[in-house]
């Protein structure tokens, strides 16, 4: 196709459009891939920001997605190129692939500044990926548009439906709690991640990919279509091709992202139940944008937004009859008295334009708005002596019993601490006691690992009780459940008063009030400040040490404080 002609010169021709020995440089190096004279004739360059990597399963499809992508940019009269940038894969990275979140936003955002690109598309999947997409992305405002790579199918093991994570928890509590042998376990392994895609549950994956949908960042149907279901490539077809259009219109991401579309986004995530980590990356997508979107926003526009998707963890179903039973599109609609319908998307039309024709084709999947799964969806905002900067829990994953509860606190300094002593016989803890974990915030860890929904003890396994009380400054994994108290803030490391918590102490936690209370006198704490001794990193170079100098709270979205912003894509010298 010939390529339509931009009416405005584009970024791109700053690099191929010069007649002099730099555009020669440019375009002549780029032809050892054998690409045409035309190829360089001033028509859109669409980057396919690629996330791809074999040690991210997650994303490892990824290099198919971007040859239907490549085929749609073509079809448009766009320039499509590839290029790859750090794959955060969920479940190899140490010390947690929190801890490079930032560091892969970075390497999008300077990727796609020093690079001819007019346009891209964002290939996000396995959890981190898509808020570092986001956020580089941001931090440039090109058109941009993401494309998520789907979720798995359903895990199938002895006729069960077994959900990614969720499923580990519960069988590893089951072989602790003698229900299960050690055997059959390990014999689930096979059955749980048996296509390509991101985790199926509605865990951070699938809620990110929700979010991008919801945002108005990817096209409609963008978050549930399976990985492996043919509907994904024509999307990816057609969000090559939309890439190309939004590049003509000028269309960059600061023009569709508004506070209208955080705000949907939060609504939408309290209606599927979504994982606690979007309040983090949300924040620091926002905070890219120049939006102020704090934990204020996140307790208001969810606290009436009830539950309305049966999906685990929370629920019973998964990713793909999320798909089949009507996805965003429909939860959306059943949202229609809340949402702002004038929120704008890549498509060039409005959120509500996007989903007032959806349909719900199972009610035991997407319940009705006035008939909810669960009532409680939103994240709940908790403040006190203990978190004087907030703290969240998801309702929707707790046990109701536990909702308001005043318990013991069994401390335990370190993660590692927690591990060699959880199942001791010998600790002194029982169901009402108050579970706590500290230095496992963005500073302490670094990078705010999922280890908030510590396992309980094996001794309380086996009376059969499966929740207790948990407060930690960790994040828990998207498909984790319970009564878990996250993201205290200011963290342990920072010096906040989780560190300052003892064996005995007594907790309150009361959601419906928003409070979670050390029941400590104020002059005993500051006593125990005084003989704090600080917390000193080991980390001492590379990035992480530029990590733990510069990150940000859990409340204000954990990015570096250097990286909050934008710098646009203004022209740069050229290279020789
Ligand atoms: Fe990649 Fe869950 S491990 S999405």
């Amino acid at each position: 196709m010939a390529a339509k002609k931009p009416k405005r010169q584009l970024r791109s021709a700053d690099w191929f459009g010069k007649l002099d020995k730099d555009g020669f440089a440019h375009r002549s190096w780029m032809k050892n891939q054998g690409w045409p004279d035309d190829a360089f004739d001033g028509r859109p360059v669409i980057g396919i920001c690629n996330t791809w990597s074999e040690l991210n399963p997650c994303n490892s499809h990824f290099r198919k997605i971007a040859e239907h992508v490549k085929r749609g940019v073509w079809e448009a009269g766009g320039f499509p190129l590839e290029f790859p940038v750090f794959s955060t894969g969920e479940v190899l990275l140490r010390p947690t692939a929190m801890l490079y979140r930032n560091l892969a936003a970075m390497d999008v955002e300077e990727a796609i500044r020093a690079n001819p690109m007019d346009g891209v598309v964002l290939l996000v999947g396995c959890d981190k990926t898509t808020p570092a997409l986001l956020m580089g992305a941001a931090s440039c405002d090109l058109p941009s548009i993401a494309l998520s790579g789907g979720p798995m199918l359903n895990g199938r093991y002895q006729n069960m439906t077994l959900g990614s994570g969720t499923h580990v928890w519960k069988f590893d509590a089951m072989v602790k709690a003698g229900e299960i042998t050690l055997e059959q376990f390990m014999a689930a392994e096979s059955a749980n991640h048996r296509s390509s895609g991101h985790c199926m549950t509605m865990g951070t994956a699938s809620t990110m990919a929700s979010m991008v949908e919801s945002l108005g960042m990817g096209l409609p149907t963008n978050a549930a279509i399976p990985a492996v279901d043919a509907r994904r490539y024509t999307l990816a077809h057609l969000a090559g091709r939309r890439a190309v259009g939004m590049v003509h219109e000028n269309l960059k991401m600061s023009k569709v992202l508004k506070r209208e579309n955080f705000e949907n986004a939060i609504m939408v995530n309290g209606a599927i139940g979504g994982s606690t980590n979007a309040v983090i990356h949300m924040i620091a997508i926002a905070g890219r944008l120049g939006i102020d979107i704090n934990l204020d926003d996140w307790d208001r526009l969810g606290r009436d937004i009830p539950c309305l998707v049966n999906l685990m963890p929370s629920g019973k179903y998964l990713m793909e009859d999320f798909y089949y039973a009507g996805g965003i599109p429909a939860v959306v609609k059943e949202l229609a008295g809340k949402i702002h319908r004038n929120a704008r998307t890549v498509n060039g039309k409005t959120l509500w334009e996007n989903s007032k024709d959806a349909k719900v084709w199972n009610r035991d999947v997407i319940f009705a708005y006035d008939k909810p799964f669960k009532k409680n969806g939103g994240i709940a905002v908790l403040r006190g002596n203990l978190a004087p900067d907030g703290a969240i829990i998801k309702p929707s994953a707790a046990s109701p019993k536990l909702m308001k509860h005043r318990g013991r606190a069994v401390v335990f300094e370190s993660i590692e601490d927690y591990k060699a002593r959880i199942d001791d016989p010998r600790l002194d803890i029982d169901e009402t006691c108050v579970m706590v974990l500290k230095y496992c915030g963005p500073k302490g860890y670094p990078g705010m690992a999922e280890v908030g929904n510590m396992q309980l003890p094996a001794k309380i396994l086996k009376k059969g009780i499966t929740d207790m009380v948990r407060v930690s400054d960790a994040r828990m994994s998207g498909t984790a459940y319970g009564t878990v108290v996250l993201h205290a803030a200011p963290e342990a490391a920072a010096g906040g008063p989780l560190a300052l918590v003892r064996n005995g102490d007594m907790i309150e936690l009361d959601v419906a009030k928003r409070k979670l209370h050390l029941d400590v006198p104020a002059a005993e704490l500051e006593r125990r400040r005084r003989g704090w001794n600080g917390f000193d990193s080991p980390y001492t170079r590379g990035y992480a040490k530029l990590y733990v100098d510069h990150v940000l709270q859990a409340d204000k979205g954990a990015d570096l404080d250097f990286l909050v912003g934008a710098s646009g894509t203004p022209k740069l010298r050229e290279s020789h």
